[in-house]
């Protein structure tokens, strides 16, 4: 037998950054060495991800156990697996989708299948001595080097940096998900992120000006200021951003995650905004008011403006704006290259927010960033709100020459311990930096 063959899985529950149970997954190679990984979790799922196996068993945790999962893990997912060759990750992602047979892994669970993807790749990485996002490379660069003209060198992200929660991760008054920034000027990933910690600290002390005492930090660790309007979350940043000594638009600029799914008012086809005493918006005043938004402020990118099956109002949104922001489909492409290549034919959206456990294996998580590339679309590797002290995606960012990565903010370990993760992999790439995005 090779040295680099799976000779052992084992599974077990975690938590995560909200205290929820989450699969963690350990594969020992015949080397020795482990590979290990823990699934993230999301809070504003979208409709079409691959499905997140929970026990549902009111007894126990809320009902969220994830015993089954880590039961599909460790036998029937780790019987089919013993003994495969870790350096066929292609293969091994492919056995597992056909094993469990349904098209959004219902039966064995996205989680299950996620953690020993993951895993495989951190073994094989170790197995060899490498590290995991040089492994992630190989695996992207097997897969994308028949495209010329999708970038093929491992490349550190410009973050994407969330400053003010609010929608289903901060329970406050605003309806948009997340206000973020991207210190646009920085020609490194380092001075990205000082440039972002200025901008955020100089944010609390705005927030607190302005009489928000004990301002509370969301899931992602943005702030959950009471405001009076979504636009007020803005204009705070505007100020935060002045008043760090940065000049918007030029070093920052800002970014929304309108998560618009998850106000959709389904009844009517509107937009329900609660901050606004609960007026409902058709889809092309949700777009007038986006537009007015990008005329006012330094908005350079808008994630999910529109709600996931709203192909329609997505194409009005993208002839409106597409030549001058960066639209991201997250809940309407949910890391599925067919939804994507629709997006592309359909002009809609140019990007795509890609995210491991929207599908459920690595191989198909690259397969949509090389599905984005080849429609011409940028992509955003994407945590979710329920994260752990696991780093894979910084690997993931790095070695698919993601470009941009969103993590969260610069508050709670679980997000920073992807940012230190970057300072680390930056130190042996230096130079290797996605400057002149915007
Ligand atoms: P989620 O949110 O992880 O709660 O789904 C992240 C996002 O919408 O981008
Ligand atoms: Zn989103």
């Amino acid at each position: 037998m090779s040295e680099n063959r799976i000779s052992k899985v084992r599974a077990r529950e975690v938590y995560d950054s909200r205290g929820r149970p989450t699969v963690e997954v350990e594969i020992r190679a015949s080397a020795g060495v482990v590979g290990r990984a823990i699934v993230p979790s999301g809070a504003s799922t979208g409709r079409h991800e691959a499905l997140e196996l929970r026990d549902l068993d009111s007894t126990r945790v809320g009902g969220l156990g994830v015993s089954k999962a880590v039961a599909n893990v460790e036998r029937e997912l780790a019987e089919a697996i013993r003994g495969r060759a870790l350096e066929d990750q292609v293969g091994l992602d492919r056995l597992m989708i056909e094993l469990d047979g349904t098209s959004n892994k219902s039966r064995l669970g996205a989680n299950a299948i996620l953690g020993i993807s993951m895993a495989a790749a951190d073994a094989a990485a170790k197995s060899t001595g490498k590290e995991l996002h040089q492994r992630i490379h190989e695996i992207w660069h097997d897969l994308a080097s028949d495209d010329p003209g999708v970038p093929l060198d491992p490349l550190l992200p410009m973050p994407m940096v969330n400053l003010i929660s609010g929608g289903l991760h901060a329970g406050r008054k605003l309806d948009f998900q997340d206000f973020l920034m991207i210190p646009i000027g920085a020609t490194s990933f380092r001075a990205a992120l000082e440039m972002t910690l200025d901008v955020y600290r100089s944010l609390g002390a705005v927030l607190r000006d302005a009489g928000d005492e004990g301002v509370l930090v969301g899931d992602e660790g943005g702030f959950g200021p009471r405001l009076v309007s979504n636009e007020q979350a803005l204009e705070r940043c505007l100020v935060a951003v002045e008043r760090a000594g940065l000049r918007p638009g030029v070093d920052v600029a800002f970014a929304l995650d309108v998560a618009a799914t998850h106000f959709l008012d389904t009844d009517t086809g509107c937009y329900r905004l609660n901050s606004e005493g609960g007026s409902l918006l058709e889809p092309e005043e949700m777009v007038d008011r986006l537009v007015d938004w990008v005329d006012r402020y330094p908005i350079v990118s808008i994630e999910d403006g529109l709600a996931e099956d709203d192909w329609s109002g997505w194409r009005i949104l993208t002839d409106r704006l597409g030549g001058r922001v960066q639209l991201v489909g997250d809940d309407l492409f949910v890391t599925r290259s067919d939804r994507i290549a629709r997006g592309a034919r359909e002009g809609t959206a140019n990007a795509a927010l890609i995210k491991l456990n929207q599908v459920g294996t690595l191989t198909e998580t690259l397969q949509a960033v090389l599905e984005a590339r080849r429609c011409g679309f940028r992509t955003v590797i994407s945590a979710r709100s329920g994260e752990t002290e696991d780093t894979f995606l910084a690997d993931l960012a790095v070695g698919c020459c993601g470009g941009q990565i969103k993590v969260g903010s610069v508050a709670r370990s679980e997000r920073l311990a992807k940012y230190n993760r970057l300072l680390r992999i930056a130190e042996h790439l230096p130079g290797a930096f996605a400057v002149g995005l915007f």
